[in-house]
């Protein structure tokens, strides 16, 4: 189209946004044609284009519905990243590995036949194979028993004017307590059977920021938060649990040096969210992520590509003035694509005048 005529017949969407639009749903092609432009005679328009923006939609993306959102709040979720990833990742996907799941956020939102969802972390994938082993009915009442037997805030049943709080401290005052007896007795449980991985799950709703964090003891030492099981976390729990439930999901907690890739099948897929080296996060303290994971995981990922298994790697090629030289000297060596992802919901990037605070958030793939 052309940018001349009258203002008002130039108030439309630019192409530039069009096109971010649709990316957000596959890939997209432009057909353009010129085309004779009416004026009443007074401007003069030449180069007229008529345009036509076509999306192939990515089947990934098209037969989910609507993105799901971890009912757990996970540090380094990739919740809102996903409308970029997504896109990005290949049409066809026969088995989809989530080799660093955490909060699960990517591995709930594939289409395949099969989705394999791995941690290290025992404690949430025990959360996992809990909420996937019990019915609805049976989790959504033991929360709720929790909840009655530490007297703790249930503004979904109540509404807030119960508990005289103010948005700043939230449910903290009210809370603060019973959180603490509720703590006290998870640390000391020493099964671990359901009531156990439940009461952590009602843990962490009630905790910091929903945060986990166990000491070098072993003892879950987070603070109370400021939020309780209010209707937003509850229909994050109930859409988790009935996708969960689907066979196709199986939750494994495997070191990701220990995944099968012999045992693969074409058109399998592996996605790869790990700690990264140069942030921080609870699953990076105490030697969680060191320079050996990080170069033995490259190194894994050269193998998956000498067999021809597609992959995809979720990092930060630099966070706050630091960069990571292990990773750009791997992606310079074995020429992987390299797609600067738009992180700016964390930080702020447009507005922020010190480039060194700015995060290179990326996707590296080898398709
Ligand atoms: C960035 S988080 C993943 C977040 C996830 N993609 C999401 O959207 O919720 C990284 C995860 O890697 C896990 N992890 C750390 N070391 C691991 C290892 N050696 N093998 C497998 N998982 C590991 C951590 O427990 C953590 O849950």
């Amino acid at each position: 189209m052309s940018n001349k005529g009258n203002s008002r017949s130039n108030a439309r969407i630019s192409d530039k946004d069009i096109i971010r639009i649709l990316s957000n749903k596959g890939k997209v092609s432009i057909f353009s044609k010129t085309y004779k432009a009416f004026t009443t005679g007074k401007s003069n328009i030449e180069d007229n284009e008529e345009r036509l923006f076509l999306c192939v939609c990515n089947d990934n993306i098209v037969k989910q519905k609507r993105i799901i959102q971890s009912p757990l709040n996970y540090t380094g979720g990739k919740y809102k990243l996903l409308s970029q990833i997504l896109p990005l990742f290949p049409q066809k996907i026969s088995c989809f590995v989530d080799l660093f799941c955490g909060g699960c956020n990517v591995g709930i939102n594939i289409n395949s036949d099969k989705i394999i969802l791995n941690d290290t972390n025992s404690y949430v994938i025990g959360i996992y194979n809990t909420f996937k082993k019990l019915s609805n009915k049976e989790i959504f009442s033991s929360i709720q028993q929790i909840i009655s037997k530490y007297k703790l805030s249930n503004t979904s049943k109540y509404g807030y004017e119960k508990y005289s709080v103010n948005s700043y401290d939230g449910l903290i005052k009210h809370n603060k307590d019973k959180f603490v007896i509720m703590r006290n007795d998870f640390n000391s449980l020493t099964k671990k059977d359901s009531y156990y991985y439940i009461l952590l799950y009602v843990l962490i709703v009630f905790s910091f920021n929903n945060q986990i964090r166990f000491n070098k003891e072993g003892n879950y030492n987070l603070p109370v938060g400021k939020r309780d099981f209010n209707l937003k976390m509850q229909k994050k729990l109930f859409d988790f649990i009935d996708i969960i439930q689907k066979e196709k999901y199986i939750f494994t907690n495997n070191d990701f040096r220990k995944l099968k890739i012999n045992k693969l099948k074409k058109d399998s897929f592996v996605y790869c969210d790990p700690p990264y080296l140069i942030t921080c996060a609870t699953y990076n303290e105490r030697a969680g992520w060191t320079q050996k994971d990080e170069k033995d995981l490259l190194e894994f990922l050269n193998i998956l590509n000498k067999n021809n298994i597609k992959f995809a790697l979720s990092n930060v090629l630099s966070n706050k003035g630091k960069e990571n030289k292990i990773l750009m000297d791997w992606i310079n060596k074995y020429k992987y694509k390299v797609i600067h992802l738009n992180n700016t919901y964390s930080n702020s990037n447009y507005h922020t005048k010190n480039k060194e605070k700015i995060t290179d958030e990326v996707l590296i793939i080898n398709y």
